[in-house]
Order: C-alpha cells, then sequence, then structure tokens
C-alpha cells in the first residue's frame, strides 16, 4: 500500500469533491489508501502526489472516473427501510396509479441508484399493486429511472443480475421466486419488471435539465457525503425537477433537507420524513 501524506490527501481529498461532490472529512486517509493504492500503481505513480498530477491532467477523464468509482460507496439492498417502503406501498404508489389510471405518464427517478435495487425494487411494487388493482393494461405508463455516478454500478444495475449474497439483502423470498430466474449463481430479474426500468450514468453536480420532469423522486443515503452548499443546491434542483405541488422527495432515514431548503414541506410517515413540494 502506498502511504499518503497530510499534503497529498488535500490535493485528492479537493480532488473528489470537485469531480463529485463527497467531502472526505479529517481522519479518512486510510481510504485514500485502501481505495487508491492499486490504482495509483497501476497508472505507474509512485507517490499519491504524482497520482494527482497523472489524474489532473488526464484529458481523457478515464482516471478521474476511476477515481470516483473506487471512492464511492455503492452499498445498497431491496426494499431498504421498512418505514419509506410502507409509504411508498400505502401512500405514494396508489396515487401514482390513479395517474396513470387516468392516462398520464409516470416518472419516477431513483437519483443515485447504485446497482439498481431500489429501481427494480420500485417496479416490482408497481407491478404487484397494477396487478392487484386489475389494471396492468397501463403498466406501459410507468417509466422508472436509475442514475449513478459510478459506471461500475450502473453496468451491474443494466444487466438486472444479482450474486446469491447480493439477491439476500433485504428481499423477500415470494418475490424472489416470482420475479427472478436463477442461472447458476446468479438471479436474473425478469423482463416484465426491467422493461419499466432504464439506467444511466449520471453525475449529480450537473444541470438536471434534458432529465425531464418526475411525479416522484428517491434519492437515498448519498447526501450524507455532501457539503452544506451542494446540499442546497440539490435539494432545488429536485424540487424544481418534481412535476407539481404535493410530489415526494424520498431521502434516506439518515437524511434531513431541514435547514437546507425551503422548498419542500414535511411531513411524517411512522420513521421516515415525507417531503413535499410546495
Ligand atoms: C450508498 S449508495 C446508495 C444507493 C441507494 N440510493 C440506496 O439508498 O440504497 C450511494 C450512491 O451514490 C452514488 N454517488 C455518489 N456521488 C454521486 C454523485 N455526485 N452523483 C451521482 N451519484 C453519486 C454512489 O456511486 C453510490 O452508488
Amino acid at each position: 500500500m502506498i502511504n499518503v501524506t497530510e499534503p497529498e490527501y488535500e490535493l485528492l481529498k479537493q480532488f473528489i469533491e470537485t469531480h463529485c461532490g463527497i467531502v472526505l472529512e479529517q481522519g479518512k486517509e486510510y481510504l485514500i489508501e485502501t481505495r487508491l493504492s492499486e490504482l495509483a500503481r497501476e497508472v505507474g505513480a509512485t507517490s499519491f502526489q504524482d497520482f494527482h498530477y497523472k489524474a489532473k491532467t488526464d484529458q481523457s477523464g478515464h482516471l478521474r472516473d476511476r477515481i470516483i468509482d473506487a471512492m464511492t460507496t455503492n452499498e445498497t439492498s431491496w426494499f431498504r427501510d421498512a418505514s419509506a417502503w410502507e409509504y411508498l406501498q400505502k401512500k405514494a404508489i396508489p396515487a401514482l396509479i390513479d395517474r396513470m389510471v387516468k392516462g398520464e405518464k409516470v416518472r419516477i427517478w431513483s437519483a443515485a441508484s447504485s446497482t439498481g435495487q431500489e429501481a427494480y425494487s420500485l417496479s416490482m411494487l408497481f407491478y404487484e399493486m397494477l396487478s392487484q388493482r386489475g389494471v396492468l393494461n397501463v403498466h406501459s405508463r410507468l417509466d422508472i429511472l436509475g442514475t449513478d455516478i459510478s459506471s461500475s454500478a450502473i453496468t451491474n444495475a443494466r444487466s438486472g443480475k444479482y450474486d446469491g449474497i447480493a439477491i439476500q439483502r433485504g428481499l423477500p423470498q415470494d418475490k424472489k421466486q416470482r420475479f427472478f430466474v436463477q442461472d447458476a449463481n446468479h438471479w436474473i430479474i425478469k423482463p416484465e419488471i426491467k422493461k419499466s426500468v432504464s439506467f444511466k450514468e449520471f453525475n449529480l453536480q450537473n444541470s438536471f435539465m434534458g432529465l425531464g420532469q418526475f411525479d416522484l423522486i428517491l434519492c437515498r443515503y448519498v447526501t450524507i457525503y455532501f457539503s452544506e452548499l451542494f446540499k442546497k443546491e440539490l435539494f432545488s434542483k429536485f424540487s424544481n425537477a418534481l412535476k407539481r405541488p404535493k410530489d415526494v422527495l424520498l431521502l434516506g432515514a439518515t437524511e434531513s433537507l431541514r435547514g437546507f431548503s425551503n422548498d419542500f414541506d414535511i411531513e411524517y410517515y411512522n420513521n421516515a420524513m415525507i417531503n413535499l413540494k410546495k
């Protein structure tokens, strides 16, 4: 492993915040050493100063993307947080199905989707609830977009293929049997669930113009890594990306927009904080 000095840590910390918004706190030097040493060696860097220089001057942006990929935490699971999913099942999704039945297209954004579990969890729930209401004929009006800055996470998400460990994490047995097919050691999501979902690489620091408007946005367990300034900008952009008043932005259970945005009214559903566009 290559040791990182204090000045090198500052350089890389700044580089990472500039390119993905993630703020490394003091005392996280080990993250640089454990996650970037191998890549530094691979590109022929003898120190982290040398590595930073190579990254800064790499015109292709390829090394920058690999650094971001290595530094992002892609931790996720199916139906993460019971309260949030109960809210979606009991409140948000029935209201969105009403819109679909009236003839509207419903667009949902899983922002920072990681390897796709959140987007596919939504798709499974919609499929079940549309079936229960006897309105599967409106299924084609559903469009779920998953985006993430990590290209490897998006590649995994697009494949819809999960190994034995990933498939276990939060996925109820009945949904696994109903919505996946087994292929040796992997589980592959069925086409009827996959067809409502698409994925693309996207940095939340970028403008949201071009993504269109959404009826519901989930941005979970990523704003914890961002600066106060970035959070303020982000919540403002999310508010503008929601179609109409009372449309919902759902954050992770440990995240809050209090103090960072006046664009939302806050309600609670059990432990889940529900942010409704004003
Ligand atoms: C901990 S995961 C959360 C995944 C999922 N939302 C969940 O709640 O299970 C955080 C994700 O945010 C992504 N991420 C970090 N910075 C980002 C940025 N600036 N733009 C888009 N995605 C980002 C990471 O690549 C990672 O996949």
